[in-house]
Order: structure tokens, then C-alpha cells, then sequence
């Protein structure tokens, strides 16, 4: 049967002059252009290493890193080269040209790039490239044109709710290489923790991490120089003036009031906030910045300025008579206005940004009209941001829509459009928005499950970022590419696969694994930032080894039950109607669901046995409903029999408890069930 369906996948192509490489290919992002040709390059035979001049040692290093996944370690003496041409070393910090060619022959392979940037693109897309057929690898032939849509694309790791080891970091450099993310955005410092080394103010990183945990000079040093060496910048940031309960901590001469604070624990937001109308605050910034901006080459440099609501300010009495004195008020002239504090004290940060030759980012919030052109504003908050920040004539970078912490699909950062067809940005605002930025926040994620939380979501990010507009609708098209993408990213180091499974294997203990990862394998924890609502109170010393941590955020499993399902339901339910595909799509979602209905009786011993796991026996059992109903309404389906009012009532009341969570995680499936039942 495989054999007809792939007969005829080559037929269906041979007819529409699409070659089987194009139809077929894993490349991702999508390049500008690609000519496929009917041509291959047999990988059996080693390329050979050329460069036209000498090159760039980080660009050598790169090209060899790639051979040697590609074919192993060995360098032959002849055989068909691998010619690397480019013009210049590319400046990743002037946001350079990132433009290749690549070119696959039967004869060989060649790259072309006016920079050593487009040559590190053009390895990776290389490394994409090889299909397997009757047990060989091959090259297609295939002539690419590339360059990205926007220059900025990056991603934001959260390094201070959890610490994250450098090992960490840099296998996830690799993982951004590889789908041609350009900007680490290093976020190291937060209420929880001070993440990085001072010399000057050494009790930042001694007292203000709850765990003592930051990265010294050397490795911040180490961590930068991986990252350049990859053409990925390293944009840190020091967010302030909220946020900052570690710094105050390690200071307290820093803070508005007179409170005593102690490590802060937990997660929610704490709106506490230095104090900006001291002189000894900006004494204090100067040394600070001075040490911070010297430890990074890149020209940006972001400093927060989030989810500050002023109460701090406002409840200081003598916070509030400077901002009286400075006419902070609002319109009716009375109330002080905490905007207004906080836009002074933006002036300030970024004036010492400036003297040390950096450009400041910030969060939304502190856009405001008289905050200077020149700061370069992050939309979180909304799209409104984004737009709102361009026609004030802000640089700016959208995040809204590409946090992936926020466990949604892949699908919906996919479908997010930094500038969108129907933007109301005129195209010298256009201009501003030099791209986006996938932001791992890491409340919910420690070193052990970050991975999983960032991968393979954020390739979805890339691709939008990276590839035109116009190529980049097919949603389903950019899944199956993410799954091929996903085990060659596991082949860089990282760990988004492996670890969710070691996680269930500890779970499961001496008992099979199987029917655990059963049920895990179609359980996501639940979005957005419920899991801090939902009777658990987590605090920085909490474990995140349950099953709610190994679930993932997307399940693979329900995103094509959920495709099985949508196919089924576009035919008519009439028996004799249905189609030889329709049928295999039929029994594939019968065998799935019987699957599912055989599980919980050999799951719900192991739930009970292990004290972590029985709080997720309720999720069991609703997926045996759940199947139960699936298996009814394939059987009426099948027979072409109507659907009793009766079993429509208690299946939507069955689908409707099956949604409820159960620790801190929900069955991914009844959506699709309940299109499925057509309720
Ligand atoms: C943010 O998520 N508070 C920037």
C-alpha cells in the first residue's frame, strides 16, 4: 500500500514538473528561492572542504562543525567540494548582510555570500538539505537564493527565575544557528535572581539569587564569543527600575521605601522598584552599566522597564513630593503621575547607555511621548504596541504572539506577522520594525525541561521572521517541516525530546513507561499563566518534575488527531461516499482511540502508587471517555446512522468535564473530539 501512495506522490509530481525534493524537502526557514533540479549528489563520497581565500576562522570552524555532522569526522583529499566564496567578514552588531547562494550539483556544492554571515545562513541550510532513498543519502539538485525578511530575530531566554548553565545556553545557540535565529536576547536579572557576575557590586550576584547561582565574567565572556562565532549577538538585559527585589536585596540603599526585603520566592509580579529620584540610584547605574556594557560587544543594550504599576513610588511620601516638585502630575494637575517618574528615569538610564556607546531597548510600557526616537521598543503587551511605538518613529521589535512560555501552538506565533498584509504603518514606519523576538520565560521552566518549552515552537518564529510573507501561509506544510527539523535539532545537543521521556521514565520508575507516556503525550499544561492559579503555589524552590513539566506544550499526538479528524469530517456521513483515504483515515483515528480507551485501566495503578502522579488520575479517565466517544461516533460514521439527541447531550457533557485540568495540565484532544461528535 506505502509503495502505491508513494508511486503516486512521484507520478502526481512528475506531472506538475515538481520534483520529489521539492515536494518533499525539510528546509526551514523557507529560503527566498529555490530551483530544484532532477539531478543528486550521492553523500557516500565526502565533501571536500575549499575556500576560495583563507577564511575567517569562525566560518572554517563552522563549515567543518557541519561537515562532520553531515558525513562524519573525516577530511578527504579529493572528491566533490564543498566551495565556500564571500567577500567580507560580516559585522552581526551592524545587522549585516545575512545573504547567500547555494548551489547543489551532481558535481559538487558551492556558497556564495557578500559576508561570512550569509556563509553561516548558507551552512545551515545546507545541513537541511539530504534526503534518504533506498538507503543512501543524496544532496538534491537545487540552486537557492536566500536573505531574511527582517534583520532582528531572536530569542529571549530567561535566565533568572531559573538559572540556566552555560552548557544549556550554548546548545540552544546551536539550535538558533540552525534555523538562522540571530539575537540571544539574555535576560539576567529579575526579582528572583541576579544572574550575573559583578566585581563592583559583588552582593548583586552573592545575596540577590535565592540559590546563589550566576555566571562569572569568564563565561558571560565564553557564552558571547559562541554566540558571535555562530553570527548570533548577545543583547543582555538588566530590567529595572521593577523587577529588580534581587537587586535591593543585595543593596537596599536601592529602594523607594524602607521596607526590609528578603529573597523574593515566588513568582508573581512584585511592582517593587528602585528608587529613581536619588542621586546615589544613578551613581550607583553608572558604575554598574559601566562594568555591564563593557562585558558586551554588541551596540544594544536592554533595560527593561516592565510591569511597574508605581505603587512603590506612590506610597513613599517622599517619592511623591519629587514628583510634585517636578510637576509629574496627571491632567488635573494634582495626582503625580507615575509615567512621568518613569520616563525620567529612562532619560537617565539611556544617557549613561549612550556615553558607553550603546543603544537602549525597553519593554512597551515605557513608550510615552516624550521618551527619546532613538530607544527601541519591545511589543509584549499587544500588537498595538508595535504600531503604536513605529509612528511615534521608535525602532521596534515584536514579541506579542511569540511567547512560548505562554504554551501556545506553533501555529499561532506562525500566524503572527511582525507586518501583517494589512498593517497601518506607512512605509517609512515599516522600516522601524526591524523584526521579532521568541521570548522562554522561565518560571515554569528549569534547565532540565527549557528545551522542551522553546523547541521546536521557536523554529515556527524563525520561519516567519526569516522567510517572505508571501511563501509562508501553509500551515500544515510548516508542521511537517518542524518534524523533520525537531530529531536534527536533538543531533546540536539539545534535549527538548529526550528530557520530557527521562522525566516520564522517573515517573514510571520500575513499571513500563508506555502507558504513562500514553497519556502525557496528548496532555499539555495549561496556557498562559494559569498555572500559577490553579492551587499550587510555586515558589523558586519548587521541582518541576511532574507531569505537567514532561507534558508538551504542543502535543504532536493531538495536532494530528486533531488533522485525522478535520479530514473525516469534510466528507459527507454516508457510507457508500467515502473514499479508500477517507477509510485509512477512519481506522487510523479507531486504532488511536482504542489506544487510548486501553490505557487507563494499565495507567491508573502506576497514578495511584506514586504520590506525584494521582493528582493526574482524573486526566486518564477522561481520555477514555473521551476515545469511548470518538469510537461511537466512527461506528455512526461508518453505518451512516444520525447521532440520538441523547447521546449528543451526554457526550457534550463527557467532552465538557474532559476539558477540566488536573495539575496544572489539560487533555489536548477534546477539541477535536468535539468537532469530531459535531458539537
Ligand atoms: C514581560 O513579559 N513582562 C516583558
Amino acid at each position: 500500500m506505502m509503495r502505491f501512495w508513494s508511486c503516486l506522490g512521484a507520478l502526481l509530481a512528475l506531472f506538475s514538473h515538481i520534483s520529489w525534493a521539492q515536494s518533499r524537502h525539510g528546509l526551514l526557514p523557507l529560503p527566498a528561492e529555490m530551483h530544484w533540479g532532477q539531478g543528486r549528489l550521492n553523500l557516500r563520497t565526502p565533501l571536500k572542504l575549499q575556500f576560495d581565500t583563507p577564511p575567517d576562522p569562525a566560518v572554517a570552524a563552522a563549515a567543518r562543525r557541519m561537515l562532520a555532522r553531515l558525513q562524519g569526522p573525516a577530511e578527504p583529499a579529493k572528491g566533490p567540494v564543498l566551495q565556500i566564496r564571500y567577500g567580507r567578514a560580516g559585522q552581526p552588531e551592524k545587522l549585516d548582510e545575512e545573504r547567500y547562494s547555494l548551489r547543489v550539483t551532481p558535481m559538487g556544492v558551492s556558497i556564495d555570500a557578500p559576508t561570512s554571515l550569509g556563509v553561516l545562513r548558507a551552512l545551515a541550510t545546507l545541513e537541511q538539505l539530504p534526503i534518504i532513498e533506498k538507503k543512501q543519502r543524496y544532496l538534491p539538485e537545487v540552486d537557492i537564493q536566500d536573505q531574511p525578511r527582517f534583520a532582528w530575530r531572536g530569542l529571549l531566554i530567561d535566565a533568572a527565575r531559573h538559572f540556566m548553565p552555560v552548557a544549556v545556553i550554548k546548545r540552544n545557540l546551536d539550535g538558533m544557528a540552525a534555523v538562522k535565529l540571530n539575537v540571544l536576547h539574555w535576560h539576567l536579572t529579575d526579582d528572583q535572581g541576579f544572574r550575573i557576575e559583578s566585581k563592583v557590586f559583588p552582593r548583586l550576584q552573592t545575596v540577590g539569587s535565592t540559590d546563589g547561582l550566576f555566571y562569572t565574567q569568564a563565561e558571560v565572556r565564553e557564552v558571547v564569543a559562541y554566540a558571535a562565532a555562530r553570527g548570533i549577538r548577545v543583547v543582555p538585559e538588566l530590567d529595572m527600575p521593577s523587577h529588580t527585589t534581587s537587586w535591593i536585596v543585595a543593596y537596599p540603599r536601592l529602594a523607594s521605601n524602607d521596607s526590609v526585603y528578603a529573597p523574593y520566592q515566588k513568582w508573581r509580579t512584585t511592582n517593587v522598584a528602585i528608587d529613581p529620584t536619588r542621586e546615589t540610584t544613578y551613581t550607583f547605574l553608572d558604575s554598574l552599566l559601566t562594568e555591564m556594557t563593557g562585558l558586551f560587544p554588541d551596540p544594544y543594550f536592554h533595560a527593561g522597564g516592565d510591569e511597574n504599576d508605581g505603587r512603590n513610588w506612590r506610597r513613599t511620601p517622599r517619592i511623591v513630593a519629587y514628583m510634585k516638585a517636578n510637576k509629574m502630575v496627571k491632567a488635573d494637575g494634582k495626582t503625580v503621575d507615575k509615567h512621568q517618574l518613569q520616563t525620567y528615569f529612562n532619560r537617565r538610564v539611556l544617557a549613561l547607555l549612550q556615553q558607553r556607546g550603546k543603544t537602549m531597548i525597553g519593554w512597551d510600557e515605557i513608550l510615552g511621548p516624550d521618551l527619546p526616537k532613538e530607544v527601541v521598543i519591545q511589543s509584549w503587551r499587544g500588537k498595538k504596541g508595535l504600531s503604536d511605538a513605529a509612528k511615534l518613529g521608535h525602532p521596534v521589535l515584536l514579541s506579542n504572539g511569540y511567547y512560548l512560555d505562554l504554551n501556545y501552538s506553533a501555529a499561532s506565533s506562525y500566524l503572527t506577522d511582525p507586518l501583517p498584509a494589512d498593517t497601518s504603518l506607512t512605509p517609512a514606519e515599516q522600516k522601524l520594525v526591524l523584526g521579532g523576538e521568541a521570548a522562554m520565560w522561565a518560571e515554569f521552566a528549569d534547565s532540565t525541561v527549557l528545551d522542551s518549552r522553546i523547541w521546536p515552537r521557536a523554529a515556527a518564529v524563525a520561519e516567519r521572521l526569516w522567510s517572505a510573507q508571501a511563501a509562508t501561509q501553509d500551515v500544515a506544510d510548516m508542521y511537517r517541516r518542524l518534524n523533520l527539523l525537531s530529531p536534527q535539532l536533538e543531533t546540536l545537543g539539545l534535549r527538548h525530546r529526550r528530557a520530557p521521556e527521562l522525566l516520564l521514565r522517573q515517573m514510571a520508575g520500575t513499571a513500563s513507561v508506555l502507558p504513562l507516556r500514553t497519556l502525557a503525550e496528548v496532555v499539555e499544561p495549561v496556557k498562559e499563566y494559569k498555572r500559577h492559579f490553579q492551587g499550587y503555589d510555586y515558589t523558586t524552590a519548587s521541582v518541576l518534575n511532574r507531569l505537567a513539566d514532561a507534558a508538551p506544550s504542543e502535543s504532536e499526538v493531538a495536532r494530528r488527531f486533531a488533522v485525522l479528524v478535520d479530514s473525516v469530517v469534510a466528507f459527507k456521513p454516508t457510507s457508500p461516499n467515502w473514499l479508500p483515504a477517507s477509510l485509512r483515515q477512519l481506522a487510523a483515528l479507531r486504532a488511536q482511540a482504542i489506544r487510548w480507551q486501553a490505557n487507563d485501566i494499565m495507567l491508573q495503578p502506576l497514578l495511584a502508587a506514586n504520590p506525584s502522579l494521582t493528582e493526574y488520575g482524573p486526566l486518564s479517565t477522561r481520555l477514555a471517555a473521551v476515545a469511548t466517544v470518538v469510537l461511537e461516533r466512527l461506528t455512526q460514521l461508518q453505518t451512516g446512522k444520525s447521532p440520538s439527541l441523547a447521546w449528543l447531550a451526554a457526550t457534550r457533557a463527557t467532552l465538557d468535564a474532559a476539558q477540566a485540568p488536573a495539575g496544572q495540565a489539560e487533555l489536548a484532544v477534546v477539541k477535536a473530539a468535539r468537532k469530531l461528535a459535531g458539537l
